[in-house]
């Protein structure tokens, strides 16, 4: 599936769950994609650290290679790392759909942001917690995709911040459904519906997810409180 045709399929899912891979069993990644390919799941968000951006250690580029070869729905990957300028060519070959990387680790957002759309994936620009809105000033024309996050990078099973539900309302005001607005980070059954109610249509999920027997019911549950009818 072509890169353009999935970042179209994931725009048109809205409000889409997207499980990330951080916490899941990476010795059953195949096993993994295929409960959760069955749990109705209709895009993966891949969680990539650098160590330097953010003091964890996850994977690259042969972690996406596999997951491609696996599924062929949307993979929307995180580029928690320093210098993603360096990457993201090699990160739209191994088969990334959507590449978000942070605003803080840049210093000409803008064009990096074109650069991903002329690989044919679709343009993502996260801001961690702390981060202002203003720092993105300038730059909402070429995005696919912003993600407002709800927890400091570079870890699961946070305690969701809120702060990311202003920056939600007020993107919303701006873009409209123009782009998709992303939450991560301690999003589950008790936040999400603050999260889709101040304006996100993409709900990134970890630990509300993972470790459950059946991914099923909660993929289920969170889809109908984002608001799918
Ligand atoms: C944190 C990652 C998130 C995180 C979400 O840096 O970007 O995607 O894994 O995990 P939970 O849902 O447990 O907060
Ligand atoms: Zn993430």
């Amino acid at each position: 599936m072509p890169q353009r045709a999935n970042v179209a399929r994931l725009r048109s899912s809205a409000p889409v769950i997207l499980p990330s891979l951080l916490l899941c069993d990476f010795g059953n990644l195949e096993r993994e994609v295929r409960r959760l390919e069955e749990a109705g799941v209709e895009g993966l968000h891949l969680d990539v650290m650098d160590g330097c951006f953010v003091p964890n250690l996850t994977y690259g580029m042969p972690i996406v290679q596999a997951i491609r070869r696996l599924t062929d729905m949307p993979l929307d990957v995180h580029l928690m790392i320093v210098d993603p300028e360096q990457y993201v060519g090699q990160f739209s070959e191994a088969g990334a759909d959507v590449i978000t990387f942070h605003v803080e680790a840049v210093k000409n957002p803008r064009s990096l942001l074109e650069r991903i759309r002329d690989l044919g994936a679709g343009a993502g620009l996260a801001m961690s917690p702390e981060t202002e809105l203003s720092r993105i000033d300038g730059c909402l024309d070429l995005c696919d995709l912003i993600l407002a996050m709800s927890v400091a990078p570079g870890f699961g099973k946070q305690k969701f911040d809120e702060i990311a539900l202003d920056k939600l309302r007020r993107l919303k005001q701006i873009v409209g459904d123009d782009v998709m607005l992303e939450v991560d980070g301690g999003v589950n059954k008790t936040t999400i519906e603050r999260c889709a109610e101040a304006g996100a249509g993409y709900f990134v999920v970890g630990s509300a997810i993972f470790g459950k027997e059946d991914y099923g019911p909660v993929v289920r549950e969170l889809t109908q409180l984002a608001g799918r009818r």
